[in-house]
């Protein structure tokens, strides 16, 4: 698989397969970071509301095609619908808030972060109060899916949107969807990596034309502060089988977690925001991993995962 993009379903865009996370950059460094990832060949930058760093990732995107660097077509960017947005009047503004934040006339894929309606809350200010104050009660609205994803669809039909997906969905949300979605689900963005490795969700979700991106794909290394899991965890990137795979092909521990997905037709949206790695982590095109490399990863698989609402103590086990 040497193929440097998938073709998404209905409008057949090209989604590059490597694209650079915005998740925990920080907002004083972000503008630079987005500018230096696309001076460097990104050319999808994955944006949530949430990540609440959207001026900062636009700033970065202005000054590339300022610069003349890229144009805007030649960028695939990608943003998310935070949980307090679901209801289908709230849809609209938040998309055109991202809109603003980004200084985009459009979004090339707009995914719905999670499949968990909460309560209207200003972003900026409670987007991460997932409580009634004063209870444990999680602030659930009663916002069907389907509503929601009308909003999405609409969207698309207004040129706001070019392509619509989810994040965090299992096959029984997506089911559902297709049954009533006039536009299917573009792509489904999930936790990969070699301790979690999906790959009945991934068969089926491919098989409905659906395409695939991976987050956190290096693993434990972006849950640190947030779960013990995680800190008792092996560091992917220092795992003895990846180190063996990695000195035999003369590439960097992240290099064949990164390959391992794109070989897979898997796309990545790695973050860095160190240059060198920021650059290396693009390396994942010029060489491939041979049968052997692939069976010890497979191997590797125990189902773990680590962005998990229950391991940060929200009773909901979304992915049961
Ligand atoms: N849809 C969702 O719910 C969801 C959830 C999580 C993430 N995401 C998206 O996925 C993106 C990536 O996932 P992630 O943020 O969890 O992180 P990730 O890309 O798996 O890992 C980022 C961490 O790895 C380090 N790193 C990056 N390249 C490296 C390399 N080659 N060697 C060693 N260390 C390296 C980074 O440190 P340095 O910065 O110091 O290099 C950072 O600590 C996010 O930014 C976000 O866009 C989506």
């Amino acid at each position: 698989m040497n193929q440097d993009h998938v073709v998404l379903n209905r409008t057949n865009q090209k989604m590059p397969l490597i694209g650079y996370g915005c998740w925990k950059v920080d907002k004083d460094q972000c503008a630079d970071t987005i500018y230096n990832a696309i001076k460097v060949g990104y050319r999808l930058i994955d944006s949530a509301a949430v990540y609440a760093n959207e001026v900062e990732v636009g700033q970065g995107i202005e000054r590339a095609i300022k610069e003349g660097i890229v144009k805007r077509e030649d960028l695939f960017v990608v943003t998310k619908l935070w949980n307090t947005c679901h209801h289908k009047d709230n849809v609209r503004p938040a998309l055109q808030k991202s809109l603003k934040d980004l200084n985009l006339s459009y979004i090339d894929l707009y995914l719905i972060h999670f499949p968990i309606p909460l309560a209207y809350a200003d972003i900026q200010k409670h987007a991460l109060d997932w409580f009634e104050p004063g209870t444990q009660n999680m602030k659930i609205e009663r916002s069907p899916l389907q509503e929601t994803w009308r909003e999405m669809e609409r969207a698309v039909d207004d040129k706001l949107v070019r392509n619509i997906g989810v994040s965090n969905c299992n096959v029984q949300t997506i089911l559902d969807m297709l049954t009533y979605a006039k536009y299917k689900p573009a792509t489904l963005q999930i936790e990969h990596h070699p301790y979690l490795q999906q790959n009945r969700l991934i068969k089926w979700v491919k098989s409905q034309g659906i395409h695939i991106t991976a987050y956190s794909s290096f693993g434990p290394i972006s849950y640190l502060e947030m779960s013990e899991q995680a800190k008792n965890t092996k560091p992917l990137l220092d795992h003895d089988v990846i180190k063996s795979i990695a000195s035999k092909h003369g590439k960097t521990t992240g290099q064949v977690l990164l390959r391992w997905a794109v070989q897979r037709d898997v796309a990545v949206i790695p973050k860095s925001m160190n240059m060198d790695r920021m650059k290396s982590n693009l390396d994942v095109f010029s060489w491939s991993l041979d049968d052997d490399d692939l069976a010890k990863i497979a191997d590797m698989d125990i189902g773990l995962r680590f962005n998990d609402t229950v391991a940060y103590g929200l009773p909901i086990p979304l992915f049961d």
